[in-house]
């Protein structure tokens, strides 16, 4: 596995493992760099949102580098507000990031109106706007609910996933389901980094605890978006492919888990 390795979806698309998150990524030139940053290093997922308010800073970025569009991956999100009218939101964030389609388009969370705006998701995947459609934010309890009604399966659930929030039941319920997992927050947004039984295990492989956190998910075979909008974090962020955490410390980063939400719970939406 290395940083072009992909994973095949329930849709037969494919998603690289491995993107640059960019959720308060400054919009304009902090954006930009980051993701230019990003494509240099080898990056070729972006995970963006309507709600970041940088998608024509991601659009940008690619275009700058004159990637073709095939070879790079692009998600972004229905923003909560944006449900009376999901076609409209995605052709606005299309039009932002200068593009025809999407790779991946993502319910952000689980609104009320999630059943009829899923239909009109795989109206829009029909209609060729977007290439793949899933969900985020999503508990068990969302998805026992939408599966049956749903045409498409969702290709991804983008959740809160590391190893402090290690969402076992939920990551196993979605793999039976042929959803592929997908971790947001995987550093815990940078909350852990000092944790000194990270910080003990991380030096024991000569690796960063960034390193050690996005591995765990790769091993979990979870798709994972860390973000930084530091050219030295981006490159370290990405260099997880030529080391291995052993069976042993897996079991023991899997016992990190506090239940600690630090994004928004979804286990209380309707
Ligand atoms: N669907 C959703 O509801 C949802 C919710 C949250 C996030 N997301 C997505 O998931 C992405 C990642 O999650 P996140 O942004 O919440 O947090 P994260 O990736 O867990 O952590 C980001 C934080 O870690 C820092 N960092 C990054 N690499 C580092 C390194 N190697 N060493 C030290 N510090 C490092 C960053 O600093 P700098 O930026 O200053 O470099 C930033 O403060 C988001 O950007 C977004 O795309 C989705």
């Amino acid at each position: 596995m290395d940083i072009s390795s992909t994973v095949r979806l329930n849709d037969s698309n494919r998603m690289p493992w491995l993107g640059l998150g960019t959720w308060r990524s400054p919009p304009g030139k902090a954006t930009e760099q980051a993701v230019l940053w990003a494509l240099e290093a080898g990056y070729r997922h972006i995970d963006t949102a309507a709600i970041y308010g940088n998608e024509q800073s991601v659009g940008a970025a690619v275009q700058k580098r004159g990637i073709p569009r095939e070879e790079i991956f692009i998600t972004t999100k229905l923003w909560n507000a944006d449900h009376s009218n999901p076609g409209k939101a995605l052709r606005q964030s299309l039009s932002k990031l200068g593009m025809s389609y999407v790779d991946l388009y993502l319910i952000h969370f689980p609104v009320r109106q999630r059943l009829s705006s899923w239909q009109v998701l795989e109206q829009l995947q029909k209609d060729g706007l977007c290439r793949s459609i899933g969900v985020s934010n999503f508990t068990i309890r969302h998805m026992k609910e939408l599966l049956p009604s749903a045409r498409v399966i969702p290709a991804v659930n983008q959740v809160e996933f590391n190893p402090y929030l290690y969402q076992r039941e939920l990551h196993e319920f979605c793999t039976k389901n042929k959803v592929w997992l997908e971790a947001y927050s995987p550093l815990a947004q940078g909350e852990k980094l000092k944790d000194p039984k990270l910080v003990s295990l991380a030096a024991k492989y000569s690796r960063s605890p960034s390193q050690l956190l996005i591995r765990w998910c790769l091993q979990k075979e979870v798709v994972v978006i860390p973000k930084s909008v530091h050219r030295e974090f981006i490159f370290q962020n990405a260099d997880v492919f030529s080391f291995s955490i052993t069976k042993e410390d897996m079991v023991l980063l899997d016992s990190f888990d506090e239940n600690l939400r630090l994004c928004w719970d979804p286990t209380v939406a309707p």
